[in-house]
């Protein structure tokens, strides 16, 4: 099939997420190529430091959902510990840094905003949140603090699943929230996990044309991990070549975007996250969470894959790839 050169339809992108093989093969080749076109062998590498796993929603698939009392529940809000952080990442040659947490509404806003204010002034770095479904109010006093970038997940397009999955959500709600976050003038981010109960293939190319449609900056996808503490503990993890495949597919469709090879990835392959970077993914992400807490940050499973900047150097090394891309 001629990838690229024409709009892939429904069809197409229901094909290709199905491939296996030689097609499945081709399909990372033309993936990587585009990548390869697009930012040559530099990979942008992201600091991330977790601020809080207080979560006030249940999410069926989620570690840090709020009924997992197992969880040993943490908060860093000292500001100056936070931008000496900050400063690090700058200081290793990184120009990203993602500011992460639960739904945690009893994180002070007016902590947020100073956080994202001081790092802007301290460090220049391009301010990324990842902080959940919080007040309108909140996501403008943040842009105005001097936030970049908002990523947030739309997990999965089906409406029925949406709401078994995450009860006391909808899916309606949380895009009309991804739209008011692009309305107030953030780069968007969005994406899926792969592997969740019910989910089709049909579900994941409605999804990427759905981010297509809505012009998303930065997409990402994750295979589904079956996270102890939660109701869906047993279940199967997601595959690993469909969530691949799902990958080459977003850059097919989404062209010039920013794509993680995430941490998850590792947790089905020993080569999961290079594979990863081979099917048109772009971007590393460090973790700098303070090491006492970063052990609770458990979205996944208690067995976490935590990156450090040594192991991401190593990763891109093996692969022939630079750190340096700048946004
Ligand atoms: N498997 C895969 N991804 C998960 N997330 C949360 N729980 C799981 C899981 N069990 C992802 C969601 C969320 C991000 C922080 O982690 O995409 O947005």
């Amino acid at each position: 099939m001629n990838l690229v050169e024409r709009e892939l339809t429904r069809e197409d992108i229901i094909y290709l997420l199905n491939s296996e093989g030689e097609e499945q093969n081709q399909l990372f080749i033309r993936a990587n190529e585009l990548k390869n076109n697009y930012f040559g062998n530099k990979v942008l590498l992201r600091g991330v430091i977790e601020l809080s796993n207080h979560c006030r929603l249940n999410c069926l698939y989620c570690g840090m959902r709020k009924d997992n009392k197992e969880l040993t529940r943490y908060r860093i809000d000292n500001i100056e510990k936070i931008i000496e952080i900050a400063k690090v990442i700058k200081s290793n040659g990184l120009n990203s840094i993602s500011l992460q947490s639960g739904d945690d509404y009893s994180y002070p806003i007016s902590t947020l905003c100073k956080i994202v204010s001081n790092i802007k002034r301290e460090t220049g770095l391009h301010i990324i949140l990842v902080l959940g479904e919080r007040k309108k109010s909140d996501i403008e006093k943040l842009k105005l603090a001097g936030a970049d970038m908002y990523i947030l997940k739309l997990e999965t397009v089906d409406k029925i699943a949406f709401k078994n999955l995450r009860p006391e959500t909808s899916f309606e709600k949380r895009f009309d929230l991804l739209k008011f976050i692009k309305d107030t003038g953030y780069e968007t981010s969005s994406g899926f996990i792969v592997g969740l109960p019910s989910q089709d293939v049909e579900d994941l190319a409605d999804g990427i044309l759905l981010l297509k449609e809505f012009g998303i900056n930065n997409a990402s996808v994750s295979p589904f991990i079956p996270s102890d503490c939660t109701p869906l503990s047993s279940l199967p993890y997601g595959n690993l070549n469909l969530t691949l495949n799902t990958l080459s597919v977003m850059r097919l469709v989404l062209g010039k975007i920013n794509i993680p090879a995430v941490s998850a990835f590792n947790l089905l392959d020993t080569y999961g996250q290079s594979k990863a970077l081979n099917a048109g993914a772009n971007v590393v992400t460090i973790n700098y969470t303070p090491p006492e807490n970063a052990i609770d940050y458990i979205i996944y499973t208690t067995n976490r894959h935590i990156v450090k900047l040594m192991a991401a150097k190593d990763l891109l090394d093996s692969e022939g790839l630079e750190s340096g891309l700048i946004i």
